[in-house]
Order: C-alpha cells, then structure tokens, then sequence
C-alpha cells in the first residue's frame, strides 16, 4: 500500500461500509488519517471499522442515511466532535439498479436523493467546517456515466453528471478559500454493487470485452485514485473529473 502522507489528518467517507468507500477509508487511515466511516449499513461500516483497527489504523463508526439533512450535518459535526475537525472528504454512498424502469417516479427521486442531493448536503456540510479552519479536499463519486451516456439509467446518468457539475460548482466557489473539490470516475468496478454481473459468467465476459484492458477495476483502484487527490500531492488539481475505467471512455 502507498502511503500518502496524511499525518493527523481527519478524512470522511460515507459509503464507507461498501466496496469502493471501504477500500478508500483503508487507504486512507494506512496514509496516517484519523477515519469517520459513515454508511446507512451500521454492520458493514462497524466491519470497515475492525479492519483500519486491526491493521494499526485509527477510526470510527457514524450511521448516516445521505438522503436525510439532519443526518449528514449530524455526520459532519461528528467528524469534528471526535477528531477535532475535517480535512478530507469522500461523498461515495451511492445505488445503482433500483429498478428496471429509473423513468419511474419513485425510482427517479430516489436515485436523486441519493446519488446527487445526498452529495450535496455532504458538501454544503464539509464546506461549512473547512471554510473557517483555511481549507480542506472533496472527493465525490461520480462514474463514467457522468461523462457519457447510457440507454438503459436515465436517473443514474443525470445524477452521476450532476455530481461532476457539483465538484466542478464547488472547484469555482472555495478555489479562493483553499478546499479543492474533484471527483472521481470510476469504470466497472468489482464491488457488492456489481456483484450479480460478477456473478453471471456471460456479463462478466461482456464487460471485460469491453474494457479495453480486458478486466473490471478493483476497489482498491479506485482508492489509491481519491487518496491521491485529497493528498498534498494534488494540491493544484480542483474541478477535475478523473476517470479510472480500464480505457472504456477511451474508446
Ligand atoms: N462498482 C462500480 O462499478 C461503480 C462504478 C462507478 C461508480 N460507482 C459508484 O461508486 C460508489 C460506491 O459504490 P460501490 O461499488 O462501492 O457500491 P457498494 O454497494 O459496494 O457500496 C455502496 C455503499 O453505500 C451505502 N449506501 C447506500 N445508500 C446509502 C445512503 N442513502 N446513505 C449512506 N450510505 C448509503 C451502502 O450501504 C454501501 O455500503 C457509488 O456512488 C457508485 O455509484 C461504482
């Protein structure tokens, strides 16, 4: 594992009991950071938890549903109360494959709830806490669905382009303030999310078929990406959308 350099740090990620947000939170707390793991699903953020522990890292466990205000400020301000504030921040909780139809009201509102204004509120509330203490750096997870279309996800598309617009807005907003904002993209990734296409031996072969490098990404890919981002050692990169896709968008 790299280690980025984030010596008394105090990094947050929502999501954190899944794939891509687990994997970051480890890199993250390898990298020195202090982690508030925050997941609507207490056992798999509580599991997240065990493994930074048990690997000498430091961390803790706040439930948060993104969807809800009152929640993610409660998150927020629980980074702060335990670590003593919030340097870095990944808005990565997220939902894929609701239902067949996203033209569906219920499944359209809440992909958005989620997807994009779950990223919002995250935002609004981290910025709230950087501002006054000089800066900080903002990750949020979009997809390669924010940078190019797909037939079938109507509200997945709209929301994951929303959230590169959302990095994008907030690059411009704190540019002066010193809180970078990017976002990343990640192709198909091995993940409980892409698990039943794992699982079927006909869609795995279609999507590694596809990818130019001739495999789906791991989680771990994604992390050292987002690290990477909110390290010193990007400290000129803001309102950048970065694509971790194995060459699909390359295409
Ligand atoms: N896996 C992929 O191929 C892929 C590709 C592009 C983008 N993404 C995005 O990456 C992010 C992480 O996905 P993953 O693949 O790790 O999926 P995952 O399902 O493994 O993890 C997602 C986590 O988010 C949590 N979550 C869901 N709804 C929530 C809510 N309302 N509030 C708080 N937490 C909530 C889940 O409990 C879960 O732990 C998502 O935003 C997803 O859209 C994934």
């Amino acid at each position: 594992m790299i280690n980025y350099g984030l010596e008394g740090k105090v990094a947050l990620v929502t999501g954190g009991g899944g794939g891509i947000g687990r994997a970051t939170a480890l890199v993250f707390a390898y990298s020195g950071a202090a982690v508030l793991v925050s997941d609507v699903d207490a056992a798999a953020g509580a599991q997240t938890v065990a493994q930074i522990e048990a690997a000498g890292g430091k961390a803790s466990f706040f439930k948060c549903d993104v969807s809800k205000s009152d929640e993610v400020r409660a998150m927020v301000a629980a980074a702060v109360d335990t670590y003593g504030g919030l340097d870095c921040a990944f808005n990565n909780a997220g939902i894929n494959r609701l239902g067949d139809d996203e033209y569906d009201d219920a499944i359209w509102d809440r992909n958005m709830g989620i997807n994009l204004s779950g990223v919002m509120r995250c935002m609004r509330e981290e910025a709230e806490v950087m501002l006054p203490r000089g800066g900080g750096a903002i990750v949020n997870t979009a997809s390669i669905n924010g940078l190019v279309g797909n037939p079938g996800q109507p509200a997945y598309v709209a929301a994951k382009h929303g959230v590169v617009g959302l990095a994008r807005h907030g690059a411009l907003r704190w540019a002066q303030s010193g809180i970078r904002v990017n976002a990343v993209c990640p192709g198909v990734i091995e993940t409980p999310m892409t698990a039943p296409l794992s699982a079927d031996p006909k869609m795995k072969a279609l999507i590694d078929g596809m990818t130019p490098m001739g495999r789906m990404g791991t989680a771990d890919e994604i992390a050292q990406a987002v690290v990477w981002l909110c390290s010193p050692a990007a400290s000129f990169v803001t309102g950048h959308a970065l694509v971790v896709d194995g060459g699909n968008t390359a295409l």
